[in-house]
This record gives structure tokens, C-alpha cells and sequence, in this order.
């Protein structure tokens, strides 16, 4: 029987591709954008919008949704999609990550991850199998397995030994997935900064035939070059025939060279949390709403722009709203952010399917050097 989860490749331009990752909630446009709805919210937006945008699937998280509202009620509530009301493709990240940045007391072991919530203070134990389970009664379409990422710069012993376990790992999360047709378990490749161990972490990933594969570890406080370079002696390594997911990644410049050399998917906090914080991405680079330049400024952040956030409110009333710590500021600009996103994805797949992507984002990047308007 073949398989209701397929990637399809419709176009490369130089390392850039077009494809498509199709499921049976639907089909995701690659390169693409997957806006994070951490606790089964994309925060300051209804997911209505967040489709209308032009987001073909969320990220959930496995750690949050755990603790609360628990994977065994979202199951009994009819699963993650139900709950929430988006029928089309779910992404749960694992939890390790999450467990590193955001719980307190944790140790990490073989066996698993033991953390104290930061919800309640209440211990929990994971284990690559229990990830795995979580994210079954979650219902998420592509689950990923538990991995062990850490933060730049730290020992190469250090880096090893995590990129090993995080294998181990991998084999676990492949057996207690099983076989789910229609739906995908990812493997991460790790390795820190050392070229030799993302080979070996790459290559062992992909003797495990899995449906896809994501690259972790990366924007963890290394220079953007050092990321790229990464990321360049990686997928060599990795199958042209699966979906390539950089994870945690990145500022709209990130994003494009990524894409140049070869990356398929993309999740990143940045436009929501910014957005929250002031901050709008737009054709013209950044542009900090707190600032009191914009005080009296009655222009919208882009006339050009097709989403209302952009194109009808005055900087002016986004300043006095983010300064005022109005909800109504961070709802705006999350609006304007994800708009900015999912329309930059939107031209890079346009670009790479018309040869012309190496044009595309020297004019991008241009347009972002010229400044604000
Ligand atoms: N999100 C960003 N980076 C990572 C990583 O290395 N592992 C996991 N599981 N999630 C991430």
C-alpha cells in the first residue's frame, strides 16, 4: 500500500526547491513557514487568519501541551485539531527543547528527560517513547523525535555525546512510532558546530529511512555564517527525495539563505513574539513601532501590502497601542508579521518554480538595505 504521506519535488533552482509535503489534512507548499502555536493558540491571532495568510500547517508543542491541558484530555476533547479548530496539518516539536529553555530542575539521561513544570513545580519524566505517545494523542500529523539540543558554544565532548544520544533516541522514537500511514515521525540531526559530527549525525539519521528530516541545534547563539555552514555540510548527507525542516529558524535574511542551500521548511517565534514586543517586519526591513519617531506618523507600515494591519492603520496609532501595552498593538503587528512571512514564502516558491531565485533574493535583500520607506 503506498503511503498517504509523500513529498514531491516540482522544481529545483540551484540548491533551492519547490515541493510539496502532502497528507491526509492537506498539502504543504515548500519552501513554507509554519507559524508556532506553542499551547494550541498562534498568540494575538484566530486561526481563521492565520489560514487566510497563507499558512498550509501550525507547530504545537509537546512539552506545553502536556502539562496543560495533558495529551490524555485533548485526546478524550477529540484531538489537537478539534480542540482548536484547525483541521489542516499539525507539527508537534518533541519537548526536549522546550524542557531546556523553559523548565526548571531537569536531568537528562538514556532513559529520558525528568523536569519540574513551570506551570505547577510538579515532576514529570519523558522518554523518546512517551514523546512519541504524547504526540499520538495529540493527533499531530508530523511528530518529531525527542532530541537533545545544546546551546552554543560548548565542548565538543559535550556536543558528541548529546548528537549520539539524540541517535540512540531516534531509533527509539522510530519503533514506538511504528508504521502510521498518512502521518510522519522526523529525526533531527545534531552536532553542534562540528562539521564531522553533522555528517555522522546526518548519515546515521538517514540509514533510519524516516519520512523526513530536521536540522536542530542551529540558532542557539552562533553566528549566522556558522549556522549556514552547517547547514551547507549537512544535507549532503540527508536524502533529495524527503522534506528538510530547519528548526527554530529564523529572521526573513536567515530564511533566505537557507533556502538557498536546500531548506524545505521553517518554524520560528520571531514574527509572533516581535510582533508582540513593537517590532514589524516589512518589504523595507524592520521597523520598531516603540520608537518615538513614529509618534505623530500617520503613513501605514506598507501602503503595498494586501493585509489590513499593513496597509490601514497609521504608525502613529501602532506606536500609541504598543506604548500603551494595548492588546489590540500586538494583535496588529503579529497580523502584519505572519502577513510578511507567508507572503516572503509565497514569492520564494514563485522565484525557485520561474529559475529566477538567486534575482529574487538579491531584491529582497536590496529592498531591505534601502530602509524604512
Ligand atoms: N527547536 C529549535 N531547535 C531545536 C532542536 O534542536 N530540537 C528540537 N526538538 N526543537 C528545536
Amino acid at each position: 500500500m503506498t503511503d498517504t504521506f509523500q513529498f514531491k519535488l516540482l522544481a529545483t533552482d540551484g540548491k533551492a526547491r519547490r515541493g510539496e509535503v502532502s497528507m491526509p489534512r492537506g498539502t504543504i507548499r515548500t519552501p513554507a513557514f509554519m507559524p508556532v502555536g506553542t499551547v494550541g493558540t498562534v498568540k494575538a491571532m484566530y486561526l481563521d487568519q492565520v489560514r487566510e495568510l497563507g499558512a498550509d500547517i501550525i507547530l504545537g508543542n509537546t512539552y506545553h501541551l502536556m502539562l496543560r491541558p495533558g495529551p490524555e484530555r485533548v485526546a478524550r476533547l477529540g484531538g489537537l485539531h478539534e480542540l482548536i479548530r484547525w483541521p489542516w496539518p499539525i507539527l508537534t516539536d518533541s519537548g526536549g527543547f522546550q524542557v531546556m529553555s523553559l523548565s526548571g530542575l531537569r536531568k537528562l539521561d538514556e532513559k529520558g528527560v525528568t523536569f519540574k513544570s513551570h506551570v505547577d513545580g510538579a515532576l514529570h519524566h519523558m522518554s523518546p517513547e512517551r514523546s512519541i505517545e504524547i504526540q499520538g494523542l495529540l493527533d499531530s500529523d508530523i511528530q518529531m523525535q525527542l532530541d537533545e539540543c545544546v546551546a552554543l558554544p560548548a565542548s565538543p565532548k559535550e556536543i558528541e555525546r548529546a548528537m549520539e544520544m539524540s541517535l540512540r533516541w531516534a531509533e527509539r522514537c522510530k519503533a514506538a512510532f511504528g508504521d502510521q500511514p498518512g502521518k510522519a515521525m522526523f529525526g533531527i540531526v545534531q552536532g553542534g558546530d562540528i562539521p564531522h559530527l553533522r555528517e555522522r549525525s546526518a548519515a546515521a539519521l538517514a540509514g533510519l529511512d524516516l519520512k523526513g528530516y530536521a536540522i536542530g541545534g542551529l540558532a542557539v547563539g552562533e553566528p549566522q555564517e556558522v549556522m549556514l555552514d552547517m547547514i551547507s555540510t549537512t544535507l549532503p548527507h540527508l536524502p533529495t527525495g524527503k522534506p528538510r525542516y530547519l528548526m527554530g529558524v529564523g529572521t526573513p535574511d536567515d530564511i533566505l539563505k537557507s533556502v538557498a542551500r536546500g531548506i524545505d521548511m521553517f518554524d520560528c517565534v520571531m514574527p509572533t513574539r516581535s510582533g508582540r514586543h513593537g517590532l514589524a517586519f516589512t518589504r523595507r526591513g524592520r521597523i520598531n513601532l516603540r520608537n518615538a519617531r513614529h509618534a505623530e506618523d500617520m503613513r501605514p507600515l506598507d501602503e503595498e501590502s494586501n493585509c489590513p494591519a499593513a496597509r490601514d492603520y497609521s504608525r502613529a496609532y501602532l506606536h500609541h497601542l504598543i506604548r500603551a501595552n494595548e492588546s489590540l498593538g500586538g494583535m496588529l503587528l503579529t497580523w502584519n508579521n505572519l502577513a510578511y512571512y507567508q507572503d516572503l514564502m509565497a514569492g520564494i516558491r514563485k522565484a525557485i518554480e520561474e529559475g529566477r531565485f538567486a534575482d529574487f533574493m538579491a531584491e529582497t535583500q536590496e529592498n531591505w538595505a534601502r530602509g524604512d520607506l
